[in-house]
């Protein structure tokens, strides 16, 4: 089974509580096993990370990128202002998906702009967890015809 990267940024460890009109009532931990078991039955396993610092993903990008196939990616506000990620996002020369459970483009004008997105091959937003649903159909599509 191909192995993915799963990875959340900061404040994302306090979903389920945080913002529930935006963010939705799963936790973290109910959103990883939702996507694991989506991913599951696409032949794809799951590996999950979450961290609040952004050298904390830049580092689990460069030890981890060596041993899977892909990456999906909500770097939470880094999304909006992170170019090292952006950067490390592209030396992996992984294909990677960026991932949002708001409508990021329906609220503030900050928001709608992502700056980690154009390292990635596409971005699913504003579906709650169905967007994560779409990024690993998308994502099995991708590594299912290489
Ligand atoms: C988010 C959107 C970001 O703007 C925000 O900072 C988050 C979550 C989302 O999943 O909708 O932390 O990435």
């Amino acid at each position: 089974m191909k192995l993915i990267l799963l990875i959340h940024g900061p404040n994302l460890n306090m979903l389920g509580k945080r913002d529930v009109k935006h963010y939705g009532a799963l936790t973290l931990k109910e959103l990883e096993r939702e996507v694991t078991a989506v991913a599951k039955r696409h032949g794809l396993k799951i590996r999950a990370f979450q961290s609040n610092h952004e050298g904390g993903i830049i580092d689990f990008l460069q030890k981890e990128a060596p041993k899977v196939a892909g990456i999906l990616i909500n770097p939470g506000a880094y999304t909006h202002y992170s170019y090292a990620i952006h950067d490390a996002l592209l030396d992996t020369k992984l294909p990677a998906i960026e991932v949002h459970l708001s409508k990021v483009t329906e609220r503030e004008d900050w928001r709608a702009k992502s700056v980690t997105a154009p390292a990635c091959v596409a971005v699913f937003a504003g579906k709650a967890a169905r967007s994560y649903v779409e990024a690993v159909e998308r994502m099995a599509k991708l590594l299912n015809n290489k």
